[in-house]
């Protein structure tokens, strides 16, 4: 659909999913993975309820962390036994919603995370089967690594840990441990790194499962499929990961191939990214210092705002004119800068961006994924985008998140209101 007639609909800036390149996508990585396996989708790649619809039509299993992720799971259709609850800090409150909901299976990040998933389970009269998140040492240039590479993180538990002390693990009231989960990287850099990545993990569940008896019902690999980010290209396409991977769990885990182990692998990017397209309108171009800065619509508050803080990758956005490459375009290095009163607000540095001016509409391709969804969506109390999703050529949704204010219930008062401010100047 032409991105100019939806900005004329629903404004700029604007999010557009295509829907088919979801579809595309999960075909792409269904292709490349050993079967038989589970695919879990990452629901804070971006938790639209549309796409998570989709790809739950597509096969796909729920992988969730938060109340919000949940509810969207729960809108796209996902019953709750197919959705995994992970994380590192869930709250008794987030794993009643989510026992409640109907969710069974939990990553446990640390013994404490497993009895506090076990408390509530048992509150509610369910055993949860649980995946004990384990972290593994890094073996090689990866990614975005999740814990036990260069310096110690706050997820999961070591695997030496795990050996020395697995009674920690040891079936509770509420709660067992049926297999283990290793997320170790995202966004892995090539697909050797992601095959030396897998490669460890099925081995360090497979010793795991003989020296220290951790059961192996199910290991879920997790992912680390990568996809590129506010920039033009396109997901890498595996030709090994399959045939390495079968043969390396027929080795180390036989019986996978009859779900003894369940085997699953999860995703967010990859399935997300390439849907997803920010249409924003150049406000101003204007010279600073012997500099040419590109103001658009739409900064680090809709897009990648924790890398606008200075956290995790930095995009680099490079506008492309709406109405195709343009010669001027390379020639020219500029800023790319949103709205945001602070020089955090960033998109692109000394990146191609000549022969622009003020009105015209750019996209940045590549952004289905951590999008909106990783942005500031508050600050500065800016507008936000609507979201459309299109298929053939038609909008079959479109939305637009609100953020409104309301009291904050107040913590140790018995009924959660907070007394009014003439009421508190009274009493004190
Ligand atoms: C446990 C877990 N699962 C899934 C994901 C999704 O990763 P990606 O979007 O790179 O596929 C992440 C990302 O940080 C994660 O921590």
């Amino acid at each position: 659909m032409d991105p100019a007639a939806l900005v004329t609909g629903y404004g700029s800036p604007l999010y557009v999913y295509r829907l088919e390149a979801v579809r595309e996508a999960l075909d792409d990585l269904r292709h490349a993975l050993p079967g038989p396996t589970a695919l879990y989708y990452s629901l804070k790649a971006n938790p639209h309820p549309v796409l998570a619809r989709e790809l739950r039509l597509g096969g796909c299993l729920a992988e969730i962390s938060s109340p919000g992720e949940l509810s969207a799971a729960v809108e796209a259709g996902f019953a709750g036994k197919d959705c995994l609850y992970t994380g590192p800090a869930k709250t008794e409150h987030e794993i009643a919603l989510a026992v409640v909901a109907g969710v069974r299976r939990f990553s446990v990040e640390s013994p404490a995370d497993y009895r506090r998933v076990g408390r509530v389970a048992a509150q509610h009269r369910v055993t949860a089967g649980c995946l004990a998140r384990v972290t593994t040492a890094a073996v090689g240039p990866s990614g975005l690594r999740m814990g036990a590479g260069a310096s110690p993180s706050q997820f999961g538990t070591s695997a030496a840990e795990l050996a020395s002390a697995p009674d920690r693990f040891a079936a509770i009231e509420g709660a067992r441990v049926i297999g283990m989960h290793f997320f170790p990287v995202s966004n892995a850099c090539d697909e050797d790194a992601l095959l030396a990545e897998f490669t460890h993990s099925i081995r360090t569940a497979a010793e795991l499962s003989e020296r220290a008896g951790i059961p192996v019902s199910a290991v879920d690999l997790g992912g680390g499929f990568a996809a590129p980010y506010a920039r033009s290209g396109q997901r890498p396409v595996y030709t090994r990961l399959s045939t390495v991977l079968a043969a390396e769990l027929d080795a180390r885990l036989p019986g996978w191939r009859h779900g003894h182990p369940e085997i699953a692998f999860e995703s967010g990017r990859y399935l997300a990214a390439e849907c997803g397209t920010l249409v924003c309108t150049v406000a101003e171009v204007k010279q600073n210092s012997g500099t040419t800065f590109v103001l658009l619509d739409s900064g680090i508050n809709h897009l990648g705002g924790m890398s606008g803080l200075g956290r995790l990758l930095r995009p680099s956005v490079t506008p492309e004119p709406l109405h195709g490459p343009s010669p001027e375009k390379d020639a020219q290095r500029v800023a790319v800068t949103g709205p945001l009163c602070t020089p955090a607000d960033m998109l692109g540095h000394n990146v191609p961006g000549g022969g622009l001016a003020g009105g015209d509409l750019v996209t940045i391709p590549n952004v289905g994924a951590y999008g909106l969804t990783a942005s500031l969506l508050g600050f500065l109390s800016r507008p936000m985008p609507a979201e459309v999703v299109v298929k053939d050529g038609r909008v079959v949704s479109a939305s637009q998140l609100e953020l409104s204010r309301r009291p904050a219930p107040c913590a140790g008062s018995p009924t959660g209101e907070c007394p009014s401010p003439e009421m508190k100047q009274r009493s004190s």
